[in-house]
């Protein structure tokens, strides 16, 4: 039997980390639960220490994922660490991912430690981590950049303390795929206890080297576990891919020779909903999920593809979940058909009143739009109105008007805490005199950072999907929202950004 890649998923915590990616918990626990039915083998659903908010983020999700393993980062010290023990008491199978930089530059500038007090504290960590937990991860950050003597020494320490899975990260992602494959070899066979751990690659991809890298990791250095998010969501340039890294091992499986548990067939499904939930938009020659990943442009490679389909063809897109769009559902649909539509897609709603407040959405867009794809589906149940009633702000109408060579107007009602106001002005387009007729009673005093529309499903007949980011007092949000209008989606997404402005939340950054 070959031996078994185990893939470590961290969108909801690395990939978080990457500004205005920012969930909340609902929006995390369904991207959990999508990672679930993908069969990640490891959910790291955040960093439990560094806000209520991603404490309580990381016990719901523990308390409802059954088939994966979750886990919480930690940094190297009790208090942290019991956090992370504490929010993942629910779990079938919990996981503490407990780190400290060792590399000169980080323990001198940032931690202002000595390599021997960084060595004591990993040790501790691991041995108090173990007592709470029988799996324990750890990492040492920074850790390719860091010296391999120094390395070798700390890695051996805490496998001895109990580390079960040691993960070497490319923090600043600066490898090359041979000397980083041939970096954990040589901690592999230098180290004298490196067989009782599972050996774990961690990627950045600053150099545009994440999936390459780990790749390199797991065939020359003989690693067993990648850490990735998908999309490659992440901080900078982000992290390793789960789908380019998934489909790369399965689709050579000649070469790597690898087995691994997950259900591909949900990948573009999770792709969609972490870049419908956080409004970074999948490039559309992305490696397996972008727009065109199978599309054949070309007469030469259409007619290679109509006659025999692996002339062009490496992998099958109804196997990472592409199926031809489809009008699933009409105005005629009933409450049961839509009800099994969700399922079928993976939706799962938290109450029957959910589902409710849901199909009337639905059957208000099919009174205006006559074909309704998965895509539509999609976007209505991340509408955040449905399992948000009691957000701070909530869209209730808008009218505007614009003619050639006049002012654009706008004039929106909303509800402020339940109750309903109007705000009205004027603006260079109607997208701009909407937003500025909310800010008439907000005056959030937030900085727009990003402003984008995406076509659904690609007519203009589609609804309009709109990503607002807003940036204030140092956090950065994104709000989204979906209408076939795309002044009412720009409104909606803005009241959404609005909304998780409101909702405060501080927390500690994982490398800072
Ligand atoms: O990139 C990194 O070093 C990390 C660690 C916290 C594992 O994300
Ligand atoms: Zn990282």
């Amino acid at each position: 039997m070959a031996d078994k890649l185990i893939i470590f998923d961290t969108t909801l915590r690395d990939g978080e980390q990457s500004p205005g990616a920012s969930m909340n918990k609902d929006e995390k626990l369904r991207i959990a639960r999508q990672l679930e039915r993908l069969k990640v083998d490891v959910i790291e659903a955040g960093f439990a220490a560094s806000s209520n908010g991603d404490f309580e983020a990381v016990q719901c999700i523990a308390s409802h994922i059954k088939d994966s393993t979750v886990c919480s980062l930690s940094r190297a010290n009790d208090r942290d660490i019991a956090r992370a023990a504490e929010a993942l008491k629910g779990a079938n199978s919990a996981r503490i991912h407990t780190f400290i930089a060792t590399s000169a530059l980080h323990m001198e500038k940032k931690l202002r430690m000595t390599p021997d007090q960084v060595y004591e504290q990993a040790k501790q960590a691991v041995r108090f981590a173990r007592n709470l937990v029988a799996d324990v991860e750890f990492s040492p950050e920074d850790g390719y950049r860091s010296d391999v003597d120094f390395l070798c020494r700390i890695l051996e320490a805490v496998i001895h303390e109990g580390a079960t899975t040691i993960n070497v990260p490319d923090t600043v992602g600066y490898a090359i795929p041979e000397l980083y494959g041939n970096f954990i070899k040589t901690l592999r066979e230098r180290i004298p206890n490196s067989d009782k751990a599972i050996w774990s690659v961690h990627c950045h991809n600053d150099l545009g080297m994440a999936v390459a890298n780990s790749l390199a990791g797991v065939k020359i250095g003989g690693a067993r576990q990648v850490e990735c998010t998908i999309n490659g969501l992440g901080e900078r340039a982000g992290n390793c891919s789960l789908e380019e890294i998934v489909m790369a091992v399965k689709t050579r499986r000649d070469y790597f020779g690898l087995d691994l548990g997950i259900d591909t067939k949900h990948i573009l499904a999770a792709s969609r909903m972490v870049s419908q939930t956080t409004g970074f938009v999948v490039q559309p020659n992305k490696a397996v999920v972008g727009a065109n990943a199978f599309a054949h442009a070309s007469g030469i490679h259409q007619d290679g593809v109509l006659k025999a389909r692996d002339t062009y063809e490496i992998m099958r897109a109804e196997d990472v979940g592409w199926t031809a769009n489809k009008i699933v559902l009409g105005k005629l649909s009933g409450r049961n058909a839509f009800k099994q539509r969700l399922q079928e897609l993976g939706v799962e709603m938290e109450s029957e009143g959910d589902i409710n407040t849901a199909f009337a959405k639905f059957k208000e867009l099919a009174d205006r739009k006559t074909e309704i794809f998965d895509e539509d589906i999609l976007a209505l149940v991340s509408d955040e109105s449905i399992t948000h009633e009691h957000e701070k702000y909530g869209f209730v109408s808008l009218s505007q008007h614009s003619e050639t060579g006049e002012r654009p107007q706008a004039s929106i009602v909303f509800t402020v805490d339940g109750k309903e106001v109007k705000g009205s002005s004027d603006g260079n387009g109607p997208v701009d005199a909407s937003l500025k007729a909310i800010e008439t009673h907000v005056q959030s005093g937030a900085e727009m950072v990003l402003y984008s529309v995406n076509a659904i499903s690609g007519s203009t007949e589609s609804q309009g999907e709109v990503t607002v980011r807003l940036q204030n007092s140092g956090r950065v949000v994104n709000g989204i929202g979906a209408d076939p209008d795309i002044v009412v989606a720009s409104a909606k997404a803005y009241l959404s950004a609005l909304n998780k402005l409101h909702s405060k939340a501080d927390r500690v950054a994982a490398q800072g």
